[in-house]
């Protein structure tokens, strides 16, 4: 059906945060994901069903056309090598900061740098445009621990409040990127089914602009 919509999103923060955005859009989930085992959730409109997966899943099921729409934060688009999406629109929620931290009074001048994180592309090309060799170690949470263990030396992950990193005993050392969450639109949905498309993108950005006064 050209104007039904599938809107990939993930659990928790930013699922939470894009309720009131989504809702902008006249679209209120049927059941609440935290008590559901439901992966399709269906709306209060016949014509938009919201998939829900893990964050960094987001941009594959939208590359793919499994879903026209997605909510990603720009840390996993960074890290996304498709090229079957397009991002519209900044959602200015979940924000942060995708920094490199370690050790206080630690530097990264250092001739060979580890480095673990969760986000090897971006820390690469972070490093690389700085003309720095950097070992990257890839994990998939708690990138606090590595340097505490001897894993690593920096990590590079986002950052918020700082509080994690406090409590691991870690500072904040070089600012990387500002963070926030997007709006991606598969590129065949956005030719295919433009009006629909068009018009929930209009409806979000409204919603968006009403939450966020200049
Ligand atoms: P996955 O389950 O795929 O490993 P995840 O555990 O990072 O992903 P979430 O913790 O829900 O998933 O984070 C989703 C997005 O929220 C991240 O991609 C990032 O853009 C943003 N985010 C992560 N941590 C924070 C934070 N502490 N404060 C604000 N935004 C954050
Ligand atoms: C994220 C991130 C940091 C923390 C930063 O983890 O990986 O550990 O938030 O936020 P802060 O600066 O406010 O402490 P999250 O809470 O999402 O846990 P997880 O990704 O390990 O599930």
């Amino acid at each position: 059906m050209t104007n039904t919509l599938t809107i990939a999103v993930s659990k928790g923060r930013i699922f939470k945060d894009a309720l009131p955005l989504l809702a902008g859009a006249g679209i209120v989930p049927v059941d609440d994901p935290e008590t559901s085992r439901k992966l399709i959730l269906d709306t209060t409109r016949d014509d938009v069903k919201l998939v829900l997966i893990r964050a960094s899943d987001v941009p594959t099921y939208v590359d793919y056309g499994a879903a026209d729409i997605g909510i990603a934060g720009k840390d996993v688009l960074m890290e996304y090598e498709g090229d079957g999406l397009y991002e519209l629109l900044d959602l200015k929620i979940a924000c942060c900061k995708l920094m490199v931290a370690g050790p206080e009074g630690s530097t990264t001048d250092s001739a060979r740098l580890r480095i673990a994180t969760k986000y090897v592309n971006s820390a690469k090309r972070y490093f690389a445009d700085q003309g720095k060799q950097a070992e990257l170690i890839k994990l998939y949470g708690s990138m606090e621990l590595a340097p505490l263990v001897g894993l690593a030396d920096h990590i590079v992950d986002v950052v918020d409040t700082g509080n994690t990193l406090r409590a691991n005993g870690l500072v904040p050392l070089e600012h990387i990127a500002d963070i926030s969450s997007r709006l991606i639109v598969n590129k065949a949905s956005m030719k295919m089914k433009h009006a629909a498309v068009k018009l929930f993108v209009d409806n979000v950005a409204e919603a968006v602009a009403q939450r966020n006064p200049e």
